[in-house]
């Protein structure tokens, strides 16, 4: 009985130590991220400078596809048609938002500007006119 007692100890002892280790790790690794440098330089042909591309499209990089546009800043209103959002597929609330307008180009210039309870440029701020048109045509199939 002894023994077994002994043994059930040991082990709780050993449990500690490893459940211990594990969590100084993780505390070492917590204060390593606190005390990196707030900013980090990207150097030209680092991986980092051309996320930095991607990210900063606006500024001359390659324009985002409608695709792109549309699952980052449209897709949360006109996905489900909340504040009565023409509907993402939805061909004839398209259409009649086409017809209204007057041309794609005058469709483009109501998202640019804002409509309703729809906020300038859908919340992509950083959007071009082109990469606004191209979210549009992306979800409406017009
Ligand atoms: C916060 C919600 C919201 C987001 C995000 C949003 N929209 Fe809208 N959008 C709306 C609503 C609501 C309407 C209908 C407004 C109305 O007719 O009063 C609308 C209408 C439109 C229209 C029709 C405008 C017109 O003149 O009939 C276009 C085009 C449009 N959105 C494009 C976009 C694009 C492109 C994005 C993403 C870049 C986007 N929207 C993101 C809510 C949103």
């Amino acid at each position: 009985m002894i023994t077994a007692k002994k043994i059930l100890v040991a082990c709780a002892a050993t449990l500690v130590l490893v459940t211990g280790g594990t969590f100084a790790n993780t505390i070492n690794d917590a204060i390593a991220e606190r005390l990196k440098p707030v900013g980090t330089v990207c150097m030209a042909g680092d991986p980092c400078a051309e996320e930095a591309g991607t990210v900063a499209s606006a500024g001359g990089g390659e324009p985002r596809s409608g695709d792109a546009v549309y699952g980052q800043y449209c897709t949360a209103c006109h996905g489900s048609g909340i504040l009565d959002a023409p509907k993402t597929g939805d061909t004839a609330a398209w259409e009649a938002r086409l017809a209204a307008a007057g041309s794609m180009e005058d469709l483009t210039q109501s998202a640019i500007a804002g409509v309703g309870a729809m906020p300038p440029k859908g919340t992509c701020a950083d959007c071009s006119d082109d990469e606004i048109m191209a979210a549009i045509q992306h979800m409406s199939g017009l």
